[in-house]
Protein backbone atom coordinates (compact mmCIF):
# COMPACT_ATOMS: atom_id res chain seq x y z
CA UNK A 1 0.00 0.00 0.00
CA UNK A 2 2.57 1.93 0.97
CA UNK A 3 4.69 1.61 -2.34
CA UNK A 4 1.41 2.35 -4.58
CA UNK A 5 1.11 5.08 -2.43
CA UNK A 6 4.55 6.78 -3.15
CA UNK A 7 4.11 5.65 -6.70
CA UNK A 8 0.84 7.91 -7.01
CA UNK A 9 3.00 10.88 -5.26
CA UNK A 10 4.85 10.50 -8.92
CA UNK A 11 1.62 11.13 -10.84
CA UNK A 12 1.96 13.66 -13.73
CA UNK A 13 1.08 17.18 -12.73
CA UNK A 14 -1.96 18.93 -14.15
CA UNK A 15 -4.98 21.75 -14.11
CA UNK A 16 -7.38 21.77 -10.75
CA UNK A 17 -10.36 19.19 -11.74
CA UNK A 18 -13.69 20.35 -11.00
CA UNK A 19 -16.44 18.21 -10.00
CA UNK A 20 -18.13 16.05 -12.52
CA UNK A 21 -16.54 17.66 -15.34
CA UNK A 22 -13.00 17.66 -14.20
CA UNK A 23 -10.62 19.07 -16.94
CA UNK A 24 -12.52 19.60 -19.95
CA UNK A 25 -13.33 22.96 -19.74
CA UNK A 26 -9.64 23.40 -20.07
CA UNK A 27 -9.58 21.95 -23.62
CA UNK A 28 -11.15 23.27 -26.50
CA UNK A 29 -11.91 20.03 -28.74
CA UNK A 30 -11.94 22.02 -31.83
CA UNK A 31 -8.65 22.46 -31.59
CA UNK A 32 -7.28 19.32 -28.58
CA UNK A 33 -3.46 20.11 -30.14
CA UNK A 34 -3.28 23.58 -29.09
CA UNK A 35 -5.04 23.17 -26.07
CA UNK A 36 -2.17 20.20 -24.98
CA UNK A 37 0.84 22.36 -26.14
CA UNK A 38 -0.65 25.52 -24.56
CA UNK A 39 -1.01 23.32 -21.26
CA UNK A 40 2.19 21.78 -21.52
CA UNK A 41 3.83 25.17 -21.43
CA UNK A 42 2.66 25.03 -17.74
CA UNK A 43 2.82 21.59 -16.55
CA UNK A 44 5.83 19.95 -18.99
CA UNK A 45 5.93 17.78 -21.36
CA UNK A 46 4.44 15.02 -19.28
CA UNK A 47 0.24 16.25 -17.88
CA UNK A 48 -2.34 14.95 -16.49
CA UNK A 49 -6.27 15.88 -17.41
CA UNK A 50 -9.26 14.66 -16.15
CA UNK A 51 -12.71 13.75 -18.92
CA UNK A 52 -15.23 13.62 -15.59
CA UNK A 53 -13.93 10.93 -13.39
CA UNK A 54 -11.86 9.28 -16.68
CA UNK A 55 -7.66 9.50 -16.02
CA UNK A 56 -5.68 10.67 -19.17
CA UNK A 57 -1.91 11.90 -19.58
CA UNK A 58 -0.53 13.71 -22.74
CA UNK A 59 2.49 13.02 -23.98
CA UNK A 60 4.39 16.13 -25.84
CA UNK A 61 7.48 16.32 -27.71
CA UNK A 62 9.51 14.42 -29.32
CA UNK A 63 11.40 13.24 -26.34
CA UNK A 64 8.91 11.69 -24.33
CA UNK A 65 6.50 10.71 -26.97
CA UNK A 66 9.66 8.25 -28.94
CA UNK A 67 10.08 7.29 -24.59
CA UNK A 68 6.69 5.90 -24.75
CA UNK A 69 5.70 4.58 -28.21
CA UNK A 70 9.35 3.36 -29.22
CA UNK A 71 11.17 2.53 -25.70
CA UNK A 72 8.14 1.64 -23.53
CA UNK A 73 6.12 0.81 -26.79
CA UNK A 74 4.06 -2.44 -25.23
CA UNK A 75 3.60 -0.74 -21.88
CA UNK A 76 1.49 2.00 -23.98
CA UNK A 77 -0.19 -0.33 -26.52
CA UNK A 78 -3.37 -0.28 -25.40
CA UNK A 79 -6.18 1.33 -26.62
CA UNK A 80 -9.62 2.52 -24.45
CA UNK A 81 -12.25 0.70 -24.76
CA UNK A 82 -15.41 2.68 -26.20
CA UNK A 83 -18.77 1.70 -25.10
CA UNK A 84 -20.20 4.19 -27.52
CA UNK A 85 -19.17 1.91 -30.36
CA UNK A 86 -21.69 -0.72 -28.75
CA UNK A 87 -24.64 0.37 -31.03
CA UNK A 88 -22.62 0.05 -34.79
CA UNK A 89 -22.02 -4.17 -33.41
CA UNK A 90 -18.32 -3.58 -31.77
CA UNK A 91 -18.00 -6.23 -28.78
CA UNK A 92 -16.26 -9.22 -27.92
CA UNK A 93 -14.20 -10.39 -30.55
CA UNK A 94 -15.49 -8.05 -32.97
CA UNK A 95 -13.72 -4.48 -32.33
CA UNK A 96 -11.95 -4.15 -36.41
CA UNK A 97 -8.29 -3.02 -35.41
CA UNK A 98 -8.03 0.82 -35.22
CA UNK A 99 -9.78 0.98 -31.62
CA UNK A 100 -9.47 -3.14 -30.70
CA UNK A 101 -7.77 -3.33 -27.22
CA UNK A 102 -3.95 -4.65 -27.32
CA UNK A 103 -4.26 -8.72 -26.98
CA UNK A 104 -5.22 -11.42 -28.94
CA UNK A 105 -7.98 -10.41 -30.97
CA UNK A 106 -5.92 -7.62 -32.09
CA UNK A 107 -3.11 -8.92 -33.01
CA UNK A 108 -4.61 -11.68 -34.99
CA UNK A 109 -6.49 -8.99 -37.19
CA UNK A 110 -3.68 -6.61 -36.76
CA UNK A 111 -1.03 -9.58 -38.41
CA UNK A 112 -3.55 -10.70 -40.85
CA UNK A 113 -4.60 -7.68 -42.53
CA UNK A 114 -0.76 -6.57 -42.53
CA UNK A 115 0.04 -9.94 -44.75
CA UNK A 116 -2.66 -9.98 -46.33
CA UNK A 117 -2.19 -6.69 -48.24
CA UNK A 118 1.29 -7.49 -48.53
CA UNK A 119 0.18 -10.65 -50.69
CA UNK A 120 -2.32 -7.99 -52.52
CA UNK A 121 0.33 -6.18 -53.68
CA UNK A 122 0.98 -3.30 -50.64
CA UNK A 123 4.31 -2.44 -50.98
CA UNK A 124 5.10 -4.26 -54.80
CA UNK A 125 5.19 -3.70 -58.47
CA UNK A 126 1.33 -4.57 -58.65
CA UNK A 127 0.01 -2.51 -56.52
CA UNK A 128 1.98 0.34 -57.85
CA UNK A 129 0.63 -0.16 -60.88
CA UNK A 130 -3.19 0.32 -59.69
CA UNK A 131 -2.04 3.53 -58.16
CA UNK A 132 -0.55 4.57 -61.62
CA UNK A 133 -3.40 3.90 -63.05
CA UNK A 134 -5.58 5.42 -60.53
CA UNK A 135 -3.55 9.00 -60.64
CA UNK A 136 -3.72 8.81 -64.38
CA UNK A 137 -7.75 8.84 -64.04
CA UNK A 138 -7.55 11.60 -61.78
CA UNK A 139 -5.47 13.48 -64.14
CA UNK A 140 -7.84 13.35 -66.79
CA UNK A 141 -10.66 14.41 -64.64
CA UNK A 142 -8.67 17.28 -63.77
CA UNK A 143 -7.75 18.11 -66.97
CA UNK A 144 -11.51 18.08 -67.64
CA UNK A 145 -12.06 21.23 -65.98
CA UNK A 146 -10.62 22.55 -68.89
CA UNK A 147 -8.07 25.26 -66.62
CA UNK A 148 -11.49 25.98 -64.64
CA UNK A 149 -10.94 27.04 -61.32
CA UNK A 150 -12.65 23.45 -58.86
CA UNK A 151 -12.74 22.48 -55.46
CA UNK A 152 -10.13 19.39 -56.41
CA UNK A 153 -11.52 17.66 -52.59
CA UNK A 154 -13.65 14.78 -53.53
CA UNK A 155 -11.93 13.93 -56.76
CA UNK A 156 -8.97 13.67 -54.64
CA UNK A 157 -10.86 11.59 -52.17
CA UNK A 158 -12.51 9.26 -54.82
CA UNK A 159 -9.41 8.56 -56.25
CA UNK A 160 -7.77 7.74 -52.82
CA UNK A 161 -10.28 5.67 -52.16
CA UNK A 162 -11.10 3.69 -54.90
CA UNK A 163 -7.14 2.30 -54.22
CA UNK A 164 -8.52 0.77 -51.00
CA UNK A 165 -11.79 -0.50 -52.23
CA UNK A 166 -9.94 -2.05 -54.94
CA UNK A 167 -7.70 -4.04 -52.24
CA UNK A 168 -10.50 -4.43 -49.71
CA UNK A 169 -13.02 -5.10 -52.52
CA UNK A 170 -11.87 -5.31 -55.94
CA UNK A 171 -13.97 -2.59 -56.59
CA UNK A 172 -13.41 1.05 -57.82
CA UNK A 173 -16.01 3.98 -58.22
CA UNK A 174 -16.36 6.11 -61.07
CA UNK A 175 -15.60 10.12 -59.72
CA UNK A 176 -19.41 10.70 -61.11
CA UNK A 177 -20.81 7.49 -59.24
CA UNK A 178 -23.29 9.31 -56.95
CA UNK A 179 -23.64 6.65 -54.42
CA UNK A 180 -20.04 6.24 -53.57
CA UNK A 181 -19.89 10.63 -53.40
CA UNK A 182 -22.43 10.11 -50.84
CA UNK A 183 -20.61 7.44 -48.74
CA UNK A 184 -17.47 9.36 -48.93
CA UNK A 185 -19.38 12.92 -47.76
CA UNK A 186 -20.83 10.66 -44.94
CA UNK A 187 -17.07 9.43 -44.01
CA UNK A 188 -16.34 12.85 -43.60
CA UNK A 189 -19.06 13.72 -41.63
CA UNK A 190 -18.76 9.85 -39.45
CA UNK A 191 -15.26 11.78 -38.85
CA UNK A 192 -17.24 14.94 -37.74
CA UNK A 193 -19.63 13.14 -35.03
CA UNK A 194 -16.20 12.07 -33.22
CA UNK A 195 -14.88 15.52 -32.73
CA UNK A 196 -15.99 18.00 -29.52
CA UNK A 197 -17.61 18.69 -26.22
CA UNK A 198 -20.32 16.40 -26.98
CA UNK A 199 -18.83 12.70 -28.07
CA UNK A 200 -16.33 13.53 -25.24
CA UNK A 201 -18.87 13.52 -22.88
CA UNK A 202 -20.21 10.41 -24.27
CA UNK A 203 -16.91 8.71 -24.08
CA UNK A 204 -17.07 9.01 -20.33
CA UNK A 205 -20.58 8.84 -19.67
CA UNK A 206 -21.70 6.08 -21.50
CA UNK A 207 -25.14 5.81 -20.01
CA UNK A 208 -26.20 9.23 -21.63
CA UNK A 209 -26.43 6.53 -24.70
CA UNK A 210 -29.36 5.53 -23.09
CA UNK A 211 -31.41 7.65 -23.31
CA UNK A 212 -33.50 6.59 -26.42
CA UNK A 213 -32.45 8.31 -29.60
CA UNK A 214 -29.48 9.88 -28.22
CA UNK A 215 -26.59 7.14 -30.44
CA UNK A 216 -28.90 7.36 -33.57
CA UNK A 217 -28.84 11.22 -33.82
CA UNK A 218 -25.11 12.02 -32.42
CA UNK A 219 -23.54 9.10 -34.73
CA UNK A 220 -26.23 9.20 -37.40
CA UNK A 221 -23.32 8.68 -40.20
CA UNK A 222 -21.20 6.56 -38.38
CA UNK A 223 -24.25 3.70 -38.89
CA UNK A 224 -24.71 4.88 -42.49
CA UNK A 225 -21.32 4.35 -42.96
CA UNK A 226 -21.57 0.79 -41.43
CA UNK A 227 -24.58 0.08 -43.35
CA UNK A 228 -23.23 1.11 -47.13
CA UNK A 229 -20.34 -1.01 -46.69
CA UNK A 230 -22.35 -3.68 -45.30
CA UNK A 231 -23.96 -3.96 -48.60
CA UNK A 232 -20.68 -3.89 -50.34
CA UNK A 233 -19.32 -6.75 -47.91
CA UNK A 234 -23.02 -8.85 -49.04
CA UNK A 235 -22.96 -8.28 -52.75
CA UNK A 236 -19.11 -9.70 -52.10
CA UNK A 237 -20.66 -13.13 -50.67
CA UNK A 238 -23.09 -13.51 -53.46
CA UNK A 239 -20.02 -13.71 -55.82
CA UNK A 240 -17.66 -15.34 -53.74
CA UNK A 241 -16.00 -19.00 -55.08
CA UNK A 242 -14.18 -19.92 -52.02
CA UNK A 243 -10.94 -21.73 -54.36
CA UNK A 244 -10.76 -18.19 -55.00
CA UNK A 245 -8.89 -15.21 -53.28
CA UNK A 246 -9.82 -11.92 -55.41
CA UNK A 247 -8.96 -9.36 -52.74
CA UNK A 248 -8.64 -9.03 -48.78
CA UNK A 249 -13.11 -9.31 -48.22
CA UNK A 250 -12.16 -13.12 -49.75
CA UNK A 251 -9.31 -13.89 -47.89
CA UNK A 252 -10.67 -12.79 -44.51
CA UNK A 253 -14.29 -15.03 -45.74
CA UNK A 254 -11.85 -18.19 -46.14
CA UNK A 255 -10.74 -17.31 -42.54
CA UNK A 256 -14.06 -17.25 -41.37
CA UNK A 257 -14.93 -20.60 -43.07
CA UNK A 258 -11.77 -21.71 -41.26
CA UNK A 259 -12.09 -20.48 -38.00
CA UNK A 260 -15.98 -22.06 -37.93
CA UNK A 261 -14.38 -24.96 -35.00
CA UNK A 262 -13.10 -22.30 -32.87
CA UNK A 263 -15.74 -20.61 -31.05
CA UNK A 264 -13.92 -17.29 -29.87
CA UNK A 265 -11.69 -16.06 -32.95
CA UNK A 266 -11.90 -12.85 -34.37
CA UNK A 267 -12.60 -14.00 -38.11
CA UNK A 268 -16.64 -13.41 -37.86
CA UNK A 269 -18.99 -12.12 -39.99
CA UNK A 270 -19.42 -8.77 -38.01
CA UNK A 271 -15.52 -8.26 -37.49
CA UNK A 272 -15.48 -8.69 -41.11
CA UNK A 273 -17.33 -5.83 -41.86
CA UNK A 274 -15.36 -3.57 -38.90
CA UNK A 275 -12.49 -4.31 -40.28
CA UNK A 276 -12.75 -3.90 -43.91
CA UNK A 277 -14.60 -0.29 -42.51
CA UNK A 278 -11.39 0.75 -40.63
CA UNK A 279 -9.54 0.13 -43.74
CA UNK A 280 -11.49 1.78 -45.80
CA UNK A 281 -11.70 5.10 -43.07
CA UNK A 282 -8.62 5.11 -42.29
CA UNK A 283 -7.08 4.15 -45.57
CA UNK A 284 -9.32 7.21 -47.70
CA UNK A 285 -9.36 10.13 -45.29
CA UNK A 286 -5.66 10.16 -44.28
CA UNK A 287 -3.84 10.30 -47.55
CA UNK A 288 -6.18 12.50 -49.56
CA UNK A 289 -6.50 14.95 -47.10
CA UNK A 290 -2.69 14.69 -47.36
CA UNK A 291 -2.85 15.18 -50.72
CA UNK A 292 -5.27 18.35 -50.13
CA UNK A 293 -2.27 20.18 -48.18
CA UNK A 294 0.11 18.92 -50.53
CA UNK A 295 -2.12 20.87 -53.57
CA UNK A 296 -3.07 23.95 -50.94
CA UNK A 297 0.81 24.28 -50.13
CA UNK A 298 1.95 24.67 -54.18
CA UNK A 299 -0.49 27.35 -54.40
CA UNK A 300 1.10 29.37 -51.39
CA UNK A 301 4.44 28.68 -52.62
CA UNK A 302 5.32 28.46 -56.46
CA UNK A 303 8.87 28.94 -56.03
CA UNK A 304 8.95 25.52 -54.32
CA UNK A 305 6.05 24.08 -57.39
CA UNK A 306 8.39 25.20 -59.69
CA UNK A 307 11.35 23.10 -58.09
CA UNK A 308 9.42 20.42 -58.25
CA UNK A 309 8.55 20.72 -61.55
CA UNK A 310 12.52 20.77 -62.52
CA UNK A 311 12.79 18.04 -60.67
CA UNK A 312 10.26 16.15 -62.02
CA UNK A 313 11.57 16.99 -65.85
CA UNK A 314 14.77 16.33 -64.92
CA UNK A 315 14.23 12.94 -63.42
CA UNK A 316 11.33 11.20 -64.96
CA UNK A 317 10.13 13.73 -68.04
CA UNK A 318 6.94 14.47 -69.52
CA UNK A 319 6.02 10.70 -71.70
CA UNK A 320 6.18 8.23 -68.62
CA UNK A 321 4.76 8.02 -65.57
CA UNK A 322 6.24 8.40 -62.23
CA UNK A 323 7.77 4.84 -60.22
CA UNK A 324 8.80 4.16 -57.10
CA UNK A 325 12.27 3.82 -58.62
CA UNK A 326 12.33 7.37 -59.29
CA UNK A 327 12.13 8.51 -55.55
CA UNK A 328 15.70 7.62 -54.98
CA UNK A 329 16.66 10.45 -57.54
CA UNK A 330 14.12 13.07 -56.56
CA UNK A 331 15.55 13.98 -52.91
CA UNK A 332 13.58 17.69 -53.46
CA UNK A 333 10.26 16.06 -53.93
CA UNK A 334 10.54 13.70 -51.56
CA UNK A 335 11.57 16.59 -48.83
CA UNK A 336 8.51 18.86 -50.44
CA UNK A 337 6.20 15.04 -49.54
CA UNK A 338 7.74 15.25 -46.19
CA UNK A 339 7.20 18.69 -45.21
CA UNK A 340 3.86 18.36 -46.31
CA UNK A 341 3.10 15.78 -44.05
CA UNK A 342 5.37 17.11 -41.47
CA UNK A 343 3.50 20.49 -41.78
CA UNK A 344 0.20 19.50 -42.61
CA UNK A 345 -0.30 17.36 -39.76
CA UNK A 346 -2.81 15.40 -40.48
CA UNK A 347 -3.16 12.90 -37.27
CA UNK A 348 -2.19 16.58 -34.66
CA UNK A 349 -3.05 13.64 -31.43
CA UNK A 350 -3.26 10.16 -33.11
CA UNK A 351 -5.31 7.82 -31.86
CA UNK A 352 -6.19 7.83 -28.64
CA UNK A 353 -3.60 4.85 -26.46
CA UNK A 354 -3.90 3.19 -22.81
CA UNK A 355 -1.36 1.74 -20.67
CA UNK A 356 -1.16 -2.16 -20.14
CA UNK A 357 0.46 -2.07 -17.33
CA UNK A 358 2.08 0.08 -14.40
CA UNK A 359 4.47 2.06 -15.75
CA UNK A 360 6.80 5.00 -15.86
CA UNK A 361 7.43 8.27 -18.22
CA UNK A 362 10.03 10.82 -18.10
CA UNK A 363 10.23 10.04 -14.36
CA UNK A 364 6.61 9.89 -13.45
CA UNK A 365 4.29 7.13 -12.72
CA UNK A 366 1.42 6.11 -14.88
CA UNK A 367 -1.37 3.33 -13.88
CA UNK A 368 -2.35 0.78 -16.16
CA UNK A 369 -5.33 1.87 -17.60
CA UNK A 370 -4.64 5.61 -17.88
CA UNK A 371 -5.49 6.82 -21.21
CA UNK A 372 -2.75 8.31 -22.93
CA UNK A 373 -2.97 10.84 -25.71
CA UNK A 374 0.29 11.39 -27.46
CA UNK A 375 0.94 14.76 -29.21
CA UNK A 376 1.79 13.87 -32.02
CA UNK A 377 1.82 17.49 -33.71
CA UNK A 378 3.87 18.90 -30.37
CA UNK A 379 6.43 16.56 -32.24
CA UNK A 380 5.87 17.47 -35.70
CA UNK A 381 6.39 21.13 -34.67
CA UNK A 382 8.36 20.33 -31.47
CA UNK A 383 10.85 23.87 -30.89
CA UNK A 384 13.61 22.02 -30.21
CA UNK A 385 14.14 19.66 -33.17
CA UNK A 386 12.96 21.94 -36.06
CA UNK A 387 14.71 24.42 -37.17
CA UNK A 388 11.30 26.62 -38.64
CA UNK A 389 8.89 24.58 -37.18
CA UNK A 390 5.61 26.65 -37.77
CA UNK A 391 6.67 27.34 -41.07
CA UNK A 392 6.67 25.40 -44.46
CA UNK A 393 10.19 24.45 -44.90
CA UNK A 394 11.55 21.23 -47.11
CA UNK A 395 15.14 22.21 -46.45
CA UNK A 396 14.45 20.51 -42.37
CA UNK A 397 14.80 17.10 -44.79
CA UNK A 398 17.93 18.37 -47.17
CA UNK A 399 21.50 18.37 -45.75
CA UNK A 400 23.76 20.83 -47.38
CA UNK A 401 24.18 19.00 -50.56
CA UNK A 402 20.93 18.61 -51.27
CA UNK A 403 20.51 15.35 -50.22
CA UNK A 404 16.82 13.88 -49.03
CA UNK A 405 17.92 12.97 -45.12
CA UNK A 406 15.80 11.50 -42.76
CA UNK A 407 14.51 13.08 -39.36
CA UNK A 408 13.49 11.08 -36.44
CA UNK A 409 11.19 13.39 -35.28
CA UNK A 410 9.35 12.61 -38.54
CA UNK A 411 6.40 10.64 -36.58
CA UNK A 412 2.94 11.53 -38.49
CA UNK A 413 1.83 7.67 -38.98
CA UNK A 414 2.91 7.40 -34.80
CA UNK A 415 5.58 4.21 -33.89
CA UNK A 416 5.39 1.45 -32.17
CA UNK A 417 3.57 -1.41 -31.74
CA UNK A 418 -0.04 0.72 -33.16
CA UNK A 419 2.30 2.68 -35.96
CA UNK A 420 -0.36 3.15 -38.42
CA UNK A 421 -0.90 -0.05 -40.45
CA UNK A 422 -1.15 1.29 -43.61
CA UNK A 423 2.25 3.48 -43.37
CA UNK A 424 3.93 2.11 -46.55
CA UNK A 425 0.81 2.06 -48.78
CA UNK A 426 0.41 5.65 -47.81
CA UNK A 427 3.96 6.53 -48.79
CA UNK A 428 3.32 5.07 -52.39
CA UNK A 429 0.13 6.84 -53.00
CA UNK A 430 1.76 10.05 -51.40
CA UNK A 431 4.68 9.77 -54.06
CA UNK A 432 3.04 8.36 -56.98
CA UNK A 433 -0.49 10.88 -56.98
CA UNK A 434 1.50 14.26 -56.03
CA UNK A 435 4.63 13.25 -58.91
CA UNK A 436 1.35 12.21 -61.41
CA UNK A 437 0.14 15.50 -60.38
CA UNK A 438 2.50 17.61 -60.85
CA UNK A 439 3.96 16.49 -64.07
CA UNK A 440 0.65 17.44 -65.56
CA UNK A 441 -0.20 20.38 -64.09
CA UNK A 442 1.37 23.96 -62.90
CA UNK A 443 -1.56 24.42 -59.94
CA UNK A 444 -2.70 27.91 -59.69
CA UNK A 445 -4.67 30.65 -57.14
CA UNK A 446 -7.76 31.34 -59.63
CA UNK A 447 -7.87 35.03 -60.31
CA UNK A 448 -9.59 37.54 -58.07
CA UNK A 449 -9.53 34.83 -55.20
CA UNK A 450 -8.49 35.56 -51.83
CA UNK A 451 -5.33 33.28 -50.79
CA UNK A 452 -6.71 30.03 -48.96
CA UNK A 453 -6.15 30.10 -45.06
CA UNK A 454 -3.60 28.00 -43.99
CA UNK A 455 -5.61 27.18 -40.70
CA UNK A 456 -6.87 24.19 -40.08
CA UNK A 457 -10.66 22.30 -39.56
CA UNK A 458 -10.62 19.79 -36.79
CA UNK A 459 -12.80 16.26 -36.62
CA UNK A 460 -10.03 13.77 -35.75
CA UNK A 461 -7.78 14.63 -39.02
CA UNK A 462 -6.75 18.07 -39.34
CA UNK A 463 -7.81 19.14 -42.65
CA UNK A 464 -7.75 22.37 -44.85
CA UNK A 465 -10.55 24.63 -45.26
CA UNK A 466 -12.51 24.29 -49.09
CA UNK A 467 -10.30 26.21 -51.45
CA UNK A 468 -10.83 26.58 -55.52
CA UNK A 469 -8.11 25.71 -57.98
CA UNK A 470 -6.84 26.06 -61.14
CA UNK A 471 -5.09 23.41 -63.14
CA UNK A 472 -3.12 24.73 -66.04
CA UNK A 473 -1.81 21.83 -68.45
CA UNK A 474 1.73 21.42 -68.86
C1 LIG B 1 -3.30 4.07 -37.35
C2 LIG B 1 -1.60 8.04 -39.59
C3 LIG B 1 -2.77 6.13 -43.90
C4 LIG B 1 -4.61 2.23 -41.68
C5 LIG B 1 -2.76 5.31 -37.61
C6 LIG B 1 -2.30 6.23 -36.58
C7 LIG B 1 -1.82 7.33 -37.22
C8 LIG B 1 -1.97 7.13 -38.63
C9 LIG B 1 -1.23 8.58 -36.55
C10 LIG B 1 -2.40 6.01 -35.07
C11 LIG B 1 -1.25 5.21 -34.56
C12 LIG B 1 -1.27 5.10 -33.05
O1 LIG B 1 -2.24 4.63 -32.49
O2 LIG B 1 -0.29 5.51 -32.42
C13 LIG B 1 -1.79 7.87 -40.95
C14 LIG B 1 -1.41 8.83 -41.96
C15 LIG B 1 -1.74 8.30 -43.18
C16 LIG B 1 -2.33 6.99 -42.93
C17 LIG B 1 -0.76 10.18 -41.67
C18 LIG B 1 -1.60 8.85 -44.58
C19 LIG B 1 -0.90 9.91 -44.92
C20 LIG B 1 -3.33 4.89 -43.70
C21 LIG B 1 -3.76 3.98 -44.72
C22 LIG B 1 -4.30 2.89 -44.10
C23 LIG B 1 -4.19 3.10 -42.66
C24 LIG B 1 -3.61 4.20 -46.24
C25 LIG B 1 -4.92 1.69 -44.76
C26 LIG B 1 -4.42 0.56 -44.92
C27 LIG B 1 -4.41 2.40 -40.32
C28 LIG B 1 -4.86 1.44 -39.31
C29 LIG B 1 -4.46 1.96 -38.07
C30 LIG B 1 -3.81 3.24 -38.34
C31 LIG B 1 -5.62 0.15 -39.57
C32 LIG B 1 -4.67 1.34 -36.69
C33 LIG B 1 -3.44 0.52 -36.31
C34 LIG B 1 -3.58 -0.20 -34.97
O3 LIG B 1 -4.29 0.26 -34.10
O4 LIG B 1 -2.93 -1.25 -34.82
N1 LIG B 1 -2.54 5.88 -38.85
N2 LIG B 1 -2.35 6.78 -41.57
N3 LIG B 1 -3.59 4.33 -42.45
N4 LIG B 1 -3.78 3.46 -39.71
FE1 LIG B 1 -2.99 5.06 -40.65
Amino acid sequence: FLKRRKSWSRYPPGPTSLPFIGTMLQIDFHNPHLSFTQLSKKYGNVFSLQNCWSNLIVVNGFKAVREALVQKSEDFADRPYFSIYEHLGYGKNAEGVVVARYGQAWKEQRRFALSTLRNFGMGKRSLEQRVTEEAGFLCSAICSEKGRPFDPHFLINNAVSNVICSLVYSERFDYDNKKFQRLLHLVEQALNEEAGFLPQLLVVVPWLLLIPGVPQRVFRSQKEVLDFTNELVKEHRTTWNPTEKRDFTDAFLQEIEKAKEHAGSSFNDNNLLLVTVDLFIAGTETTSTTLRWALLYMLLHPDIQCKVHEEIDKVIGRDRSPQMEDQANMPYTNAVIHEIQRYGDIAPVGLPHMTYRDTELQGFFIPKGTTVITNLSSVLKDETVWEKPHQFYPEHFLDAAGQFVKREAFLPFSAGRRVCLGEQLARMELFLFFTSLLQHFTFRLPEGQARPREVARFATTRSPHPYQIQAVPR
